[in-house]
Order: C-alpha cells, then structure tokens, then sequence
C-alpha cells in the first residue's frame, strides 16, 4: 500500500490550545484522525509525526525521500529558518507540499520566507485544518495520465511528481 508520510514541526503538537484565534481549537491529533479516513478511503497508508527537533525532522525528511514516498510537511518556525530540512529536500529528491494553518504571507515579515517552498512541489496555507486536507488530495488526485497521484504510483509511474 502507498504510504504518505504528514510531518509536523515544533509547537504543532499545541493545536487546539495554541493562538486557536490564528490556528483554530482542533488538535493534531483530531487532524491527523480526518486525514486517516480520508487517506484510507484510497486506500493509502499515512505515517504521521511530530517532533520538537529539527533533526528529528531532518530525518525523517530523509528516510521518506530516499523511499520515494511523498510528505506533506509543516514544518512551523523551522519553515522559516531551517537550512538544513531545505537541504534534506533537496539532497532526496524528497516530493513535498508545504502546508501551513495560517496564511504565513498575510503574517509578520519574518514568517514570508520559507527554505522549503523554493525545493517544494507546493504550497498551501491559509485554510486551517483544510490545509492538510487539500495537500494530501493533491497527492492522491494527480493526473494518473503524467505518471502522478496515488493511481499513477500504483501503475507504476514516476509517483505524485508532474
Ligand atoms: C505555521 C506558521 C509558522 O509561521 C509558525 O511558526 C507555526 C505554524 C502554520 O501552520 O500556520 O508554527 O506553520
């Protein structure tokens, strides 16, 4: 079974308590749940972390593109500063979709950069929770017919990248 790897950087495991008037009230976990059912209903596998450390993620940025399996990644305030996740990207190939909860463009100046968006797929903020909705359905539903989404991965294709 395919396998999508959700990577969740510092302080995401506060969802639910943390700003919920900029994150929202639900938690990661509650998050990680609807994107099971979602995954599950295409019948792909999803392994979700969380970690506190850059390293931790750097990783498993690593283990997931050296396997060729994609990740949807956010990588909170290691987005905006971390060299070394942008490297672990680019360094495997590793085929990522940044997500964000907040719109990190409409924020503080310092949160308009990101390492990751430049060796991304792609980028989805702004849209809460629904954010990592939409970038696992970007995973699932690219076109098969350019060797992309879950069904191009099963018949062999190049996997999710166009
Ligand atoms: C965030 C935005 C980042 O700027 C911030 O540091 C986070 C959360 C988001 O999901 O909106 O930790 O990645």
């Amino acid at each position: 079974m395919p396998t999508i790897h959700v990577l969740n950087g510092p302080s995401l495991n506060l969802l639910g308590t943390r700003e919920p008037g900029t994150y929202g009230s639900r938690t990661l976990v509650e998050i990680e749940a609807g994107l099971e059912t979602l995954a599950g209903a295409h019948g792909v596998t999803l392994r979700c972390a969380q970690s506190n450390h850059e390293g931790d993620l750097v990783t498993w940025v690593q283990e997931a593109g050296r396997a060729g399996e994609p990740i949807i990644l956010n990588a909170g305030a290691y987005t905006h500063t971390s060299i070394a996740l942008r490297d672990a990207i680019a360094g495997t190939g590793a085929d990522v979709i940044e997500v964000h909860l907040s719109n990190t463009q409409a924020r503080e100046g310092f949160r308009h950069r990101s390492t990751v968006a430049p060796v991304a797929r792609g980028v989805i903020a702004g849209f809460g929770a629904l954010s990592y909705r939409l970038a696992l359905l970007a995973f699932l539903e690219g076109d098969p017919a350019d060797g992309g989404g879950i069904e191009g991965m099963r018949a062999g294709g190049s996997g999710p990248r166009p």
